[in-house]
């Protein structure tokens, strides 16, 4: 039996909370947050010992860098090396926001930030709570989503609380996060930008200032170490719906999986979430790790997930099935086909 746990402080997202949640910060302490991505989980990004807290915390390996977080963009340009115009004109645009910037990095940000990286990511995020919290800590912070290392990540703080409630020091109730997606992450460092990772702020949007963003996979696994191909699991072995899959592989019955729908239900599953039946692709990834959350613990043998329109934030939506998939499948009337 486990008796004497420490489990999190639940924090109100109000003036109170969000103070207490700031001074944990400053002395170390490790503090999930809602941003409005996912939650975050902080430290003092200024603080070796604190960061390396939330590797331990997170199971995360170390050559995982983590984004720090600034309440402005003069907060960034003081983490950066350097400010080039067009780092100027993203921060102008699309701050706050989810859209994560890497440049090179100054000294003052400890290595076990970017995984020994020259490179820092940061971002300003819009969510109310998450600017009060870094303005009253006075540093910026760094931090990943609060989720254990390659699972789902936390949309809302109950999530957190599942996950990791028992290894950090608090959790800010802030209820559901409005995007529900990442961040997207392109790297300033080389010529041309680089997409490293497709989220909240759309391709097409970035596009229009930076038309030679280059978005094919990064060479070498070092360019953006977070992108792995296996990640965001959940534990139920998930499989993209794929069409003209040759037949064969293993079948299980439909009434024993459950199905991820973007717009309307399918018969004869366990379970169906419906991302959204407006087929808006902005409602879906808002929807999307809360609905493989209540699939994942309905205890089903599998999850099939129907692939949305790989557009706006459909690109992020499908990034992050494919890595949460351990295969392909098809169906026929009764039952799920599936290729590992
Ligand atoms: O929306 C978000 O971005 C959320 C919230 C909490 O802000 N954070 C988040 O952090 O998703 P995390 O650690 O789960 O993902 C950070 C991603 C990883 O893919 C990591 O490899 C990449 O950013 N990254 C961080 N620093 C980098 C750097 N210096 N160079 C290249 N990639 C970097
Ligand atoms: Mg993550």
């Amino acid at each position: 039996m486990r008796y004497d746990l420490p489990v999190a402080q639940l924090l109100l997202p109000d003036a109170d909370g969000i103070t207490q949640a700031a001074a944990l910060l400053r002395a170390g302490g490790l503090v999930a947050f809602p941003t409005e991505t996912v939650y975050g989980l902080g430290a003092n990004a200024f603080s070796a010992l604190a960061v390396a807290r939330i590797f331990a915390a997170k199971g995360r390996p170390y050559f995982d860098p983590l984004i720090v977080h600034v309440a402005d963009p003069g907060e960034a340009a003081r983490l950066w090396a350097d400010v080039p115009p067009l780092a100027k004109k993203l921060m102008e645009k699309f701050w706050p926001g989810p859209l994560t910037l890497v440049l090179p990095k100054r000294e003052i940000i400890p290595d076990i930030v970017t995984a020994g990286l020259p490179t820092v990511a940061v971002r300003m995020p819009s969510h109310p709570v998450a600017l009060e919290l870094i303005r009253l800590s006075k540093v910026p912070i760094a931090a990943p989503s609060a989720n254990r290392f390659g699972r789902l990540s936390p949309t809302h703080h109950e999530a957190v609380l599942e996950q990791l409630g028992e290894a950090i020091d608090a959790v800010i109730a802030g209820g559901p996060t409005p995007v529900g997606i990442e961040s997207t992450v392109i790297s300033l460092a080389e010529d041309p930008p680089r997409l490293l990772r497709p989220g909240g702020t759309p391709i097409e949007a970035l596009r229009e200032f930076i038309p030679h963003l280059r978005i094919e996979p990064p060479c070498g696994p070092s360019a953006s170490p977070g992108t792995m191909p296996r990640h965001y699991r959940p534990s139920t072995p998930l499989f993209l719906l794929a069409s003209g899959l040759p037949t064969g592989g293993e079948a299980l019955p439909r009434a024993k999986c459950g199905f991820l729908a973007f717009q309307k239900a399918w018969d004869g599953f366990a379970q169906v979430e419906v991302l959204s039946e407006r087929g808006d692709l902005v409602e879906a990834a808002s929807s999307l790790f809360a609905a493989l959350r209540r699939l994942d613990r309905a205890g089903l043998r599998a999850i099939v997930a129907e692939p949305v329109p790989e557009e706006g934030l459909g690109l992020a939506i499908m990034d992050r099935l494919r890595r949460a998939s351990s295969g392909q499948a098809r169906l026929d009337e009764t039952h799920v086909w599936v290729v590992r």
